[in-house]
């Protein structure tokens, strides 16, 4: 029997694409090799969102040529974002390479795997959808749910509209049943997919729908406990989808709102079609509604002609909002994007990393400041499984998101009630409620 390996690099979109990867070569009749070495088929699921990810990516790529060394039977197979962006010259300068196939095209690999010539075929259309295939989650009790593909936006720093190509949405009944059919197999939390989710439905015919309406439907099937999504888009982050957290049960506590700069002037420049003031106004909004709702985000710092005022409006915005927690990256010029012909302004990287200094600590003091509000309470935590810094203790997150470090003795897939004593600006800690165990 054949045997695979797949290394996945960036998002949760690739991490779902590499499930259905895995699946798909499981019903081609593969097996899963724990360790690259002992695989015939070496794939690698790809991000290029900023070039660390694409040095991280090739030095692994290399590990692989030198497997193939050893042993030319094997077939190393590239596919996800960066192959999607450098598909005119993969197979010049990475010859080793015997496919690559953008995200679009994933289905494509069993093509691939079937045909008489094992070497050098790339594909790299945008079908929408990679098809039906069968995932292999990586979690029983958590599935992702791919609701869109591609960004109408064009954010001057990002690559990804040239990667994942125009937005599609998936047809409303078929992410309903697919996820009622999740629900039967077991799974109790569903995180939904797409990278502006919120503009979900709007070009769907012959009727078009909306976000809010897939939350309420996805909410309303027997089984589905927690539903998440992301990545929303503020400038649609409408008051039907923040009312949806505030009325729906099993719509979390959290949401992950991409701020990416506090300067209005900056936002202009990174084409992110809000301000500053509509950003607040958002929090606001959420605050209204769902007072307890945890909000995370985004932030670029150091985009070119980024000056130390604009600097500083970003500091304000986190300081104002008191962020649960935020995602920080230093700007990274792509291949193909807007900004990257900013040169003449590009921040040196010394000032990018000293802003990002004193942006991590302000975003760890506020998100620090937050998470005391959990601390006495006790709070209902989905277990993942063993706690990484103690086998003897439990891991789990709530509604919030936040990770919880517990005593306990509860089995994965379990909701349960933790009485929580401790948090950081990271994770949280307490002990499994005793009552929770006797009802
Ligand atoms: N679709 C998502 C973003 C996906 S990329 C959204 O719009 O929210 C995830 C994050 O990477 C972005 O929110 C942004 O903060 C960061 N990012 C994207 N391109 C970048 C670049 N060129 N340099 C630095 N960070 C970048
Ligand atoms: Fe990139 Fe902007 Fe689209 Fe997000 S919304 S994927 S940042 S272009
Ligand atoms: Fe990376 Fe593509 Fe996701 S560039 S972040 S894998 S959409």
């Amino acid at each position: 029997m054949k045997r695979f390996h797949v290394t996945t690099f960036g998002c949760q979109m690739n991490e779902h694409d590499s499930e259905r990867m895995k699946g798909m070569l499981e019903s081609l009749g593969y097996a899963e090799a724990s360790v690259r070495e002992e695989a015939d088929l070496i794939l690698f699921n790809t991000c290029s969102i900023r070039e660390k990810a694409d040095e991280r990516f090739v030095s692994h790529l290399y590990d692989a040529r030198a497997l193939k060394r050893r042993d030319p039977e094997r077939v190393i197979g590239v596919g996800g974002c960066w192959a999607q962006s450098v598909k005119d010259q993969v197979f010049r300068d990475y010859p080793f390479v015997d496919v690559a196939f953008g995200p679009g095209q994933v289905h494509k690999l069993a093509e691939f795997l079937t045909s008489d010539s094992l070497t050098a075929q790339g594909f790299f259309e945008f079908e929408g959808f990679t098809g039906h295939l069968p995932g292999k989650r990586a979690r029983d009790v958590h599935a992702w749910v791919q609701i869109s593909a591609g960004c109408n936006m064009k954010c001057s720093y990002c690559i990804v509209p040239s990667t994942r190509g125009r937005e599609v949405s998936r047809p409303f009944e078929e992410l309903v049943d697919e996820v009622r059919q999740l629900a039967a197999e077991g799974v109790r939390e569903v995180t939904l997919l797409g990278q502006n989710v919120n503009s979900y439905g709007t070009r769907l015919r012959p009727e078009p729908r909306k976000f809010s309406e897939l939350l309420r439907a996805v909410d309303a099937i027997d089984g589905i406990d927690r539903i998440r999504y992301t990545s929303p888009h503020p400038a649609h982050m409408t008051e039907d989808v923040i009312l949806a957290h505030a009325e729906l049960d099993s719509v979390c506590q959290h949401i992950h709102l991409p701020l990416q700069a506090g300067s209005s002037r900056v936002l202009k420049r990174m084409r992110r079609t809000y301000g500053r003031e509509r950003f607040l106004d958002r929090v606001a909004l959420i605050r209204e509604h769902v007072p307890d709702c945890a909000i995370t985000t985004d932030i670029i710092v150091g985009f070119p002609g980024e000056t130390e005022a604009d600097f500083v409006e970003t500091l304000e915005v986190v300081e104002e909002v008191g962020f649960d927690g935020a995602f920080t990256f230093i700007y990274s010029p792509r291949r193909d994007t807007e900004a990257a012909e900013f040169v003449d302004e590009f921040v040196p990287h010394e000032e990018q990393v000293e802003r990002m200094e004193r942006l991590v600590e302000a975003v760890q003091r506020r998100a620090r400041e937050r998470a005391q509000r959990f601390v006495g309470r006790t709070l209902d935590v989905l277990v993942e499984g063993p706690s990484r810094y103690d086998p003897a203790q439990l891991r789990g997150r709530t509604t919030h998101n936040k990770v919880v470090n517990f005593d306990g003795l509860a089995a994965p897939g379990e909701i349960v009630a933790v009485e929580i004593a401790t948090a950081t600006s990271q994770s949280l800690t307490g002990s499994e409620s005793l009552l929770s165990r006797v009802a």
